[in-house]
Formats: structure tokens, C-alpha cells, sequence
């Protein structure tokens, strides 16, 4: 199969086809101004098809590469396991289903996306024609709140949702997604307060019974001081026509901030610490900020001396596992 990145930015770039260049801008910048404001709301932000197209076209490709970012973490502290049922919550147009299938490109897998906006569900949908691993995906109509309930699935992702929602209804999709799933993947925008979602869900998933798999090297609190730092991650994004359109300049890529947790009940073994920071190079050293499996976070120097090691720590980026498996 093509790269699935690939095919769902072919397909996204097609999206906007016929609209003129300027209503798209327009869209999109509704749609920032919608964002920026007071959430949770009460009914749908993506309302009709312009909105979700845009929200697509502008939004998709770097949820989908966070998501896709978190599930390669995963995966590679589960590695011999593929989900065969994957239910994507407030699944949007889907970019979390995108991102399972580059994640794990084998194998069957039934695939449900549930979102309380119809005209995203319609336009995933769409869009997912262009991926053979997601012609025969689910996608329906649900509210996340007290009544949610999900049927059981392998995986369970929740990607850029719980910013969305009232505390109460947070806590229900978290509790509903523990009680389905052998493995809940939840990715927010990497900034204090998504931090501090994900520092509350993944509270009540260890309270649930799940084991952190990634990016803590451990189910034990987390060593950032509230308030002082956030744990949060960057995936790089392909920038497409319209983003240079927005958000002007010519750059080809842009980075994108995220902050994830990624649980499991089943055997799984975590990172002995990972790279929460961009590395530093300097002359014969390299300066790795870890989380490390003591709990605690600490600086490593890694200079020539080290062999291998230093080698190693050169190619090493943020978000890395350490030393690399
Ligand atoms: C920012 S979008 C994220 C979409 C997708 N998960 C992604 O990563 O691109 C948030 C999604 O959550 C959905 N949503 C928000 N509140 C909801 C609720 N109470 N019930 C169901 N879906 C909800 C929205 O309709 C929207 O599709």
C-alpha cells in the first residue's frame, strides 16, 4: 500500500478544488477565531461541509502526524501486537484511523468513528475511499457525555478531543474508553493546559487498571512540577498550499506541539527513559534531556568519549526512547 501520509495529503490537497482560494482562507480563519474561543461548546464548531473541509485541509495532517507520532511510541513498547478493532472517538475525519493504518499497515482491522458532527463524519468518510484499510470503517453519530458507552476494541484513540469537553464529560469518555479498550491512545495540543488533560486522563486510567506504555518509562506520578513545565512533544508537518496561504511565508514545513499518553492492560515495555527535550549539539558533546524510569528527570552529557553511545546520541531527536532500543 502507498504511505498512508501520502495518500491523505493527496487526497486533502483535492478538497478544496472549485473553492476559491480566498473563501478557504476565510474558512479556515472562522474556524481558528472558533477554536480560540470559549470550548466546550454545546453543539457542533464543524458545522457544514465548508467548515469540516477546511478544518481538514488545515487541521488533519498535523493531528494525523501526532497521533501517527504517539501510536509508533506505542507500538514499539507493544511490538508484537496489532489492534484488530480500533474505535477513534470524536474521531472528526478521522485522521486517528489514518494514522493507525501507517502504524500498523497489516492485517484487518474493523475500524469505528464516532463524532456528534454529522458533516465531519460524512466528509471522513470521504476522504477515507482513498485508503483501502479504511473502505469498510464505521462512522456514526454519538455525544460524548454521561451516557457514552463503547464496545469493546483494541485500541481506543482520543486525539485532540478532551480540549473540547466539560470535566465531567472528559472523565466519562476516559472511564467508557478504560472500560473497552486494551489499549487507550489519547494526544492533545501540546500546551500547558493539554498537558494537564493528559496528566488527569492518565491518572484515571492507572487508577483503571492500564500501565503507562508511552512516553513515561513508568506508571509512577509524573516528576514535572505543575505549573513550572509541561511534557509535550513536536511532529513535523508537510506544509501544505493553503497553510502557506494562512499563515503566509514560505516554509515547507511546520512543527507541530503535542502532549500524548498511551495505556494498555497488556504486557508492555516502556522506554528506560526518554529525550523530552530537543538535544543540544555542542563541540564533542551532546546534552540529552531525560525522563528517566526513577521517576525523575535529569541531564545527561553524552560526549566522543562515550563511542557508540555518542553516536547514537547525535542522531537522537525529541521524543526519543534512550538509549535507543
Ligand atoms: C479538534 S476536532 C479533532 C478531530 C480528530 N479527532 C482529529 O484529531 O483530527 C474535535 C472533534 O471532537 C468532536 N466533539 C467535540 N465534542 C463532542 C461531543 N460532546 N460528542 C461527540 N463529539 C464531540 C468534534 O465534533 C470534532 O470532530
Amino acid at each position: 500500500m502507498n504511505d498512508p501520509a501520502d495518500t491523505l495529503r493527496h487526497s486533502l490537497s483535492t478538497l478544496l478544488d472549485g473553492l476559491p482560494p480566498k473563501q478557504a482562507a476565510q474558512a479556515v480563519d472562522r474556524l481558528i477565531a472558533t477554536y480560540r474561543g470559549n470550548t466546550p461548546t454545546h453543539t457542533p464548531i464543524l458545522r457544514d461541509r465548508a467548515d469540516v473541509a477546511a478544518y481538514a485541509a488545515y487541521r488533519m495532517p498535523a493531528t494525523f502526524e501526532a497521533v501517527h507520532s504517539a501510536l509508533e511510541a506505542f507500538a514499539e513498547a507493544v511490538p508484537h501486537w496489532t489492534p484488530t478493532s480500533h474505535t477513534d472517538v470524536g474521531g472528526g475525519t478521522g485522521a486517528a484511523t489514518w494514522a493507525a493504518t501507517a502504524t500498523w499497515p497489516e492485517g484487518d482491522r474493523t475500524v469505528t468513528v464516532l463524532d456528534w458532527a454529522e458533516p465531519a463524519l460524512a466528509l471522513g468518510k470521504e476522504i477515507a475511499t482513498a485508503n483501502p484499510a479504511l473502505r469498510t470503517a464505521t462512522w456514526q453519530r454519538a455525544k460524548i457525555g454521561a451516557a457514552l458507552t463503547l464496545d469493546p476494541a483494541d485500541l481506543v484513540t482520543v486525539s485532540y478531543v478532551l480540549n473540547e469537553l466539560t470535566a465531567p464529560d472528559r472523565t466519562a469518555l476516559v472511564d467508557a474508553a478504560a472500560t473497552a479498550a486494551q489499549a487507550v491512545v489519547i494526544v492533545e495540543p501540546g500546551t500547558p493546559d493539554g498537558y494537564a488533560r493528559i496528566i488527569e486522563a492518565r491518572d484515571r486510567l492507572i487508577a483503571a487498571g492500564f500501565r503507562v506504555a508511552a512516553p513515561c518509562p513508568h506508571s509512577a506520578a509524573c516528576p514535572i512540577v505543575p505549573g513550572e513545565d509541561w511534557c509535550h512533544f513536536s511532529a513535523r508537518v508537510s506544509r501544505s498550499s493553503l497553510h502557506r496561504q494562512v499563515k503566509g511565508g514560505s516554509l515547507a514545513y511546520e512543527d507541530e506541539k503535542f502532549a500524548y499518553v498511551a495505556a494498555t492492560r497488556l504486557p508492555a515495555a516502556p522506554a528506560p527513559s526518554r529525550v523530552v527535550r530537543r538535544p543540544q549539539i555542542r563541540k564533542g558533546q551532546v546534552l540529552l534531556d531525560l525522563c528517566e524510569s526513577d521517576e525523575r528527570l535529569a541531564r545527561h552529557t553524552v560526549t566522543k568519549r562515550h563511542g557508540d553511545l555518542y553516536k547514537a546520541a547525535r542522531d537522537a531527536t525529541w521524543g526519543d526512547p534512550w538509549p535507543p532500543r
